[in-house]
């Protein structure tokens, strides 16, 4: 069987897991098309999988959670919508693969420095200041997860369950014990109404794009705080510019931005209310994800359904 494997990162790793993973199967590296009956794909150049190559297809791979790249990469005539909205040639993408955990770290890191003060500290330490601040409850610091998918659901768990109240706010709804979940316009208020932190786990789509903006900020209550985890244009980078600079957004963590790497001189770099951090709030850990590949190839070769299709009509 042949395989194409073409990524922007670490492909050389991916070429020796892969290998351990599918011992008998050709994988082939590169970026000019080759035929092939799976591609395994990150941030592939345009047409790759173009001309005679699509014909041979049974399924395109993700090699990450997040396919907002991959789907505008793909040829769109080889990829006949169905009613249902999937396409003949499945697109699926990593679930988890060590992920939940990591960005489950993260949000932590984010509630726990804002919840017991660390940053005030830090500056209150520089000056030789000793000024205890009031303690605060659990009870009253809620948390909003945007997006209960594969990582929303074990970062909202994870904070759910040191007492932490937790709204979170998905597209269909979820049920997750511990977890106030909400849906549509109304829920979106109602999350944003009470998170004192905010942290977004949503895929970007034509419908997530810029949700996050100047209306979405001012409705947090005045001193919150903004984590962003999944992919920068979800937030409007001004809006949320403006909102710091007023003082109501106390502060923001991103690992994800409009343009990466996050150019030389941009604001963010040196704004003591922005924590930056380089796209790594969760690694995919790839000796894991390509083990997942592979089973979900041999299902696929057995005609068996797998789990992790992108819907090409929600883009997620
Ligand atoms: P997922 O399992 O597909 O979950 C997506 C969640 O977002 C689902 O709960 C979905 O609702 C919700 N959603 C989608 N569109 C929505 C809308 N219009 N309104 C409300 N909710 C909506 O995705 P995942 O695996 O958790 O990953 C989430 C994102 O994290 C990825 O797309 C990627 O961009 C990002 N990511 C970032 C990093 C990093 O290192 N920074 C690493 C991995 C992933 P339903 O439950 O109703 O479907
Ligand atoms: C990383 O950002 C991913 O989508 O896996």
């Amino acid at each position: 069987m042949d395989i194409l494997l073409s990524s922007t990162e670490d492909e050389a790793r991916w070429l020796e897991e892969l290998r351990k993973a599918m011992p008998a199967a050709r994988i082939h590296r590169g970026s000019a098309p080759v035929p092939c009956r799976y591609a395994l794909l990150w941030q592939p150049p345009p047409d790759l999988l173009s001309g005679p190559n699509a014909g041979e297809l049974r399924g395109i791979f993700s090699l990450g959670a997040g396919v907002d790249s991959l789907l505008p990469a793909l040829p769109p005539g080889a990829l006949p919508p169905f009613p249902s909205g999937s396409s003949s040639v499945p697109i699926i993408r990593v679930e988890d693969a060590g992920m939940g955990n990591q960005m489950a770290e993260y949000a932590l890191y984010a509630v726990l420095d804002s919840f017991r003060r660390f940053r005030f500290y830090e500056s209150e330490q520089r000056q030789e200041r000793w000024r205890p601040q009031p303690a605060l409850a659990r009870g009253d610091y809620p948390v909003g997860v945007l997006g209960l998918g594969v990582l929303g659901t074990t970062v909202a768990r994870t904070i759910a369950g040191l007492g932490f109240p937790v709204l979170g706010w998905s597209r269909s709804g979820r049920e997750i014990p511990g977890v106030r979940c909400c849906s549509g316009a109304a829920g979106l208020e109602e999350v944003l109404a009470e998170s004192r932190v905010l942290v977004i786990l949503l895929p970007l789509t034509a419908e997530t794009r810029g949700l996050i903006d100047r209306r979405a900020l001012e409705q947090l209550p005045a001193g919150s705080v903004v984590v962003n985890l999944a992919r920068g244009p979800l937030i409007v980078e001004t809006h949320l510019r403006e909102a710091l600079d007023s003082g109501h957004i106390a502060h923001a963590y991103l690992d994800v931005f409009d343009e990466e790497p996050l150019p030389p001189g941009h604001p963010w770099w040196n704004d003591p209310r922005v924590t930056v951090t380089p796209h790594v709030a969760a690694q995919t850990l790839i000796g894991p994800a390509a083990r997942q590949i592979a089973e979900k190839i041999e299902r696929l070769e057995a005609g068996l359904p797998v789990s992790g299709i992108v819907d090409t009509a929600t883009g997620y």
